[in-house]
């Protein structure tokens, strides 16, 4: 089917918003229709809490009403405007997190509480009160010296350790929570009794709540009864999208009414805070004063912005606070739509300001302030106090769980584009990676690969024999990635539609019928993937037998799952759409998150529970980092958007999600050949290496653009396969520990103020630093090597740059700017070939970069490369360090099981002097002398084909002369 005639069809059937959308996909021109995008001021609750401003918390703690229980304490909290009590609850948590959630003591219904997010019900630690007086009280945060004090009136909280504050809750009185109530005019028919008074069957219902005293005083005084009701009434005209709100043409029919949340939390000392994605925006966030707060709302945002706040494809509700003497984190655990303020004392001053504050003993400490809100759920807020940043990603981790261990390949390049027009096109331009000798693992295929877009099937015509064809991928090694979205196409004729429909797994909407909605294949269901037995049912539906066509070849990507809802609100689903007994507002920001976990379980039930899934998904939120890959969506093939591939990548990996890429040569348009290039050499050095392409662009295969670009273009992917034993070994540390795979540079030099806001280089691992070319006609780039007794190896000449230091870089457009670490031992594998798998016994070689003190530790890890048997211990990993003039490698997991046919072909030892000899002494105890080179322009000793095993002691001895 020609374009033309997709775009036809798609318009004849779509609504006016898609007209829109193709009409301006076509003329190309660049800008996000913010007007579909609410604003905070167009999202009732967000208008009505971001009215209250700071000042004195109505809310008082009930010190009575505490209980401590062991690990648990309780109070409760009252509102004394409208004498709604709380119920807070307060949590130890192991390893330095304190838990506290707050709900309404009695409330009409329940209120959410997030499922699943949560690997286990976090192990506790034992609280104990320190003191107590009618102001407050003081606990002990187990055996550390961190307290938390409970302010009574008004109602606050402080974490200190020792006499530093390092949090404050409610310290600027904007704890706020809307308690579910009846409404008032529709009371006759919600409330059986007959009673004549409206305020007085409210009363009723709240008495409960109502503190005994202030309702003597409102018995007492009809007056004052009156003036309350009065007040109310005032209130509800006031406050308006309290029980409807429009937007555009939707509205939302809000059956419960307003129930947002807020809470603001004071960081003092602070002055960057860093996460909660997803914004295409800087690594650092920005103050919002000036502007919206940062919004959190899984939406399909049609050509987004950069740098600004709007909400994105994923939300993940975690918060970095970092100084050079600590790092905090707060993890908000709440799936509803969410924006968050944040504000500082420092924000308008510029650095000659903070000097002359510094210079004249200003007492004022720089304060970071942010403030969450969130229309409904509970507060349910993890406070993670480090103190260094690998301590908060442990914290997180121990919460959310880690990076899934994807298979190797995964690790490797893929090729995408919307889309591989037939099973020859896929041929052809699988064999165009081997004509032009560059290396490959997944070729992807976009939606138009299906029948009519019901996914689960193939295109009769364009991919009639999918076996034959992912046969062919899987002789040369490689695999596929088929997309499966979560819309499924209204049609009695498609099983997966009648099956869902008769189970009744679409979710509903508000009247009770199923929910539809206008997406890819036009009129489409969602399926509630809220549900246990509903993400059973769809991971049954990727067994061999049931989902025709499939091999063990073929991997998963979960695209639109925000939901994307073409015709519905901003593109999504309406938020009074019903999940069971819960409302879509409540867990919207969910719905991706259960989309790829259902997919996963699908792929690791197809084979028996033996294989590692790869699933790609573009909605996600914390702790979808169990589940696979995402990437940073629909971006565009502009300079601008290759540069915020960094921050975006760099963001989602300080908040557990490690696998993170962005579409190398961009989405929309089409990008310059030297873009494409520098987007090739930057996407080699990011976790998830993946080209991708609009239906409207030219086709862009990596060839295409004459011989010089295409040996660019193959230079960066195999320099990203000479690494893959260091990428592999860090999604296995990723995996293992929670630490993020791509770094800022200030989560390893966490002192150094010079690495707090930049966002155009950064780590991977520790060990690799990383400063892609990212600027148009670039002569030269500058960057910054931490670090003030590092030194740094430039990886391609081996010259040898100390730290800390702006070192200028002249670069052409061959240049990767890439360092190693003095100190660092990387092992790499320099025989490219076909695809990872083709590479698995390969030998690899060990490139030694010494530091000063002429050391330098590594690791090798080593598995099968697809299966779950790491787990039981099939698997090397080996310590290898230099010290002594010695080489050796150690066993870090003597009781695994697991040999390799893999040997070391060289070592290349950066930073050393020139040896008399080199003796190699194996596990067997065989001597034997080296043959080697020594540079000593460079101070580069080449070790020649030492030979020995990968998987076995050994240890090479330097001789002096
Ligand atoms: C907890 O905090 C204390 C004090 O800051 C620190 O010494 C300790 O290492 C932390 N423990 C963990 C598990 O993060």
């Amino acid at each position: 089917m020609s374009q033309r005639l997709v775009a036809t069809h798609l318009v004849d059937m779509m609504a006016p918003v898609l007209v829109l959308w193709l009409v301006m996909s076509l003329s190309g021109t660049w800008a996000v229709d913010k007007g579909n995008f609410k604003t905070c001021d167009q999202s009732a609750f967000c208008k009505r809490q971001r009215a209250l401003k700071p000042g004195e918390s109505p809310y008082r703690a009930l010190l009575e009403t505490m209980e401590l229980t062991g690990t648990r304490l309780t109070l409760q909290l009252i509102n004394d405007n409208n004498k709604v009590r709380l119920l807070l609850e307060l949590y130890r948590l192991q390893g330095n997190i304190t838990r506290v959630k707050i709900n309404e003591l009695k409330p009409l219904k329940p209120r959410y509480e997030v499922p699943d997010v949560l690997i286990r019900e976090p192990p506790t630690e034992p609280l104990s009160l320190l003191s107590q007086d009618e102001n407050g009280v003081v606990l002990s945060l187990g055996s550390e010296s961190q307290r938390v004090i409970v302010s009574a009136r008004p109602f606050r909280l402080d974490i200190m350790e020792g006499r530093e504050v390092l949090m404050s809750l409610n310290s600027r009185g904007l704890l706020a929570f809307e308690h579910l109530r009846m409404r008032k005019d529709t009371f006759s028919y919600k409330v059986t009794s007959t009673v004549a008074s409206v305020w007085d069957n409210i009363k009723r219902v709240f008495s409960s709540q109502v503190d005994p005293e202030g309702e003597k005083k409102e018995e007492a005084d009809p007056a004052s009864q009156a003036e309350k009701a009065k007040e109310e009434e005032e209130e509800e005209k006031v406050e308006a999208g309290m029980w409807e709100e429009t937007f555009k043409s939707h509205s939302d029919s809000k059956p419960n009414g307003p129930s947002a949340i807020s809470l603001d939390f004071s960081l003092p000392g602070v002055e960057h805070v860093y996460g909660i994605p997803e914004h295409a925006d800087t690594l650092r966030l920005k103050t919002t004063e000036n502007g919206d707060p940062y919004r959190l709302y899984n939406l399909d945002v049609f050509q987004y912005e950069l740098y600004n706040p709007m909400a994105l494809y994923g939300a993940v509700p975690v918060m970095l606070a970092h100084n050079a003497q600590r790092t905090t984190g707060i993890f908000w655990l709440n799936a509803a739509e969410t924006w968050v303020d944040i504000s500082s004392n420092t924000a308008g001053k510029t650095v000659f300001g903070k000097m002359l504050d510094y210079v004249q003993g200003s007492s004022e400490t720089p304060q970071t302030d942010v403030r969450w809100i969130s229309e409904s759920g509970i507060i349910d807020v993890f406070i993670m106090l480090g103190p260094t940043p690998k301590d908060v990603f442990s914290q997180y981790a121990s919460l959310t769980g880690t990076q899934s261990f994807p298979p190797e390949a995964a690790v490797g390049y893929h090729q995408c584009r919307w889309n591989y027009n037939d099973q020859e096109d896929v041929t052809s331009v699988d064999a165009g990676f081997d004509e032009h000798d560059i290396p490959y693992d997944y070729i992807w295929l976009d939606i138009e690969h299906t029948d009519g877009k019901r996914y689960f099937t193939w295109d009769p015509h364009k991919f009639a024999t999918p076996k034959e064809m992912l046969q062919g991928l899987m002789d040369k090694k490689r695999k596929m990635v088929a997309i499966v979205d979560p819309h499924i196409k209204v049609d009695s004729n498609y099983k997966i539609h009648n099956e869902i429909r008769n189970r009744a797994f679409y979710i509903k909407n508000k009247d009770g019928g199923d929910y539809e909605g206008w997406c890819w294949p036009g009129s489409a269901g969602y399926p509630d993937f809220t549900r246990a037995d509903m993400r059973d049912w769809w991971a049954s539906m990727f067994a061999y037998d049931q989902y025709e066509g499939s091999m063990e070849n073929l991997y998963a990507w979960n695209d639109m799952n925000e939901p994307s809802v073409f015709n519905g609100p901003e593109v999504t689903m309406h938020k009074d759409a019903v999940h069971g007994a819960w409302e879509h507002r409540d867990m919207h920001n969910l719905y991706g998150f259960y989309v790829q976990m259902a997919t996963a379980q699908g792929l690791i039930q197809r084979s028996g529970g033996v294989e590692r899934p790869f699933v790609l998904t573009r909605a996600f939120f914390a702790g979808s980092q169990r589940y696979g890959a995402v990437w940073t969506g629909d971006n565009a093939a502009e300079w601008e958007h290759l540069k915020i591939s960094i921050p975006m990548c760099l963001s989602l990996g300080l908040v557990g999600i490690s696998f993170c890429g962005a579409d190398v040569g961009g989405f929309f348009k089409s990008p310059s050949t030297e873009l494409l290039v520098r987007w090739y050499q930057t996407g080699a050095y990011q976790p998830f290496f993946r080209a991708h392409a609009h239906l409207d662009t030219p086709r862009r295969e990596p060839w295409l653009f004459g011989p010089e670009n295409t040996a660019l273009i193959r230079e960066a992917v195999r320099q990203r396969y000479t690494l893959l034993p260091y990428w592999y070994q860090q999604f296995y540390h990723a995996h293992r520990t929670g630490q993020p795979i791509m770094r800022p540079l200030w989560v390893e030099y966490p002192q150094d103020p010079a690495t707090f806001a930049l966002d155009d280089e950064f780590l991977i691992g520790r060990d690799l630093l990383v400063h892609p070319v990212t600027e148009e006609g670039a002569r030269g780039v500058t960057a910054y090597l931490p670090g003030k007794d590092e030194v740094w190896f430039d990886v391609h000449t081996f010259q040898k740059h100390n730290g800390a230091q702006n070192l200028y870089i002249p670069v052409t457009i061959r240049s990767i700017p890439v360092f190693q670490r003095g100190g660092s031992i990387i092992p790499r594998k320099s025989r490219v070939r076909r695809s990872s798998s083709c590479m698995m016994q390969d030998p690899y070689t060990l490139y030694v970069a010494l530091n000063p003190q002429r050391t330098a530790t590594g690791e090798l890890y080593i598995d099968d490369g697809h299966t779950f048997n790491y787990e039981k211990k099939e698997f090397i990993h080996r310590k290898l360090f230099f010290a002594n003039n010695m080489l050796s490698s150690v066993n870090l997991a003597p009781d695994s099981q697991f040999s390799t046919q893999s040997w070391f072909e060289r070592i290349i030892i950066l930073g050393a002097s020139k040896p008399g000899k080199v003796t190699l002494k194996t596990a067997d105890g065989q001597e034997s002398q080296l043959e080697f080179d020594f540079d000593a322009s460079m101070s580069v000793l080449t070790l020649r084909k030492p030979g020995m095993n990968a998987g076995l002691d050994w240890n090479v001895m330097l001789q002096l002369p």
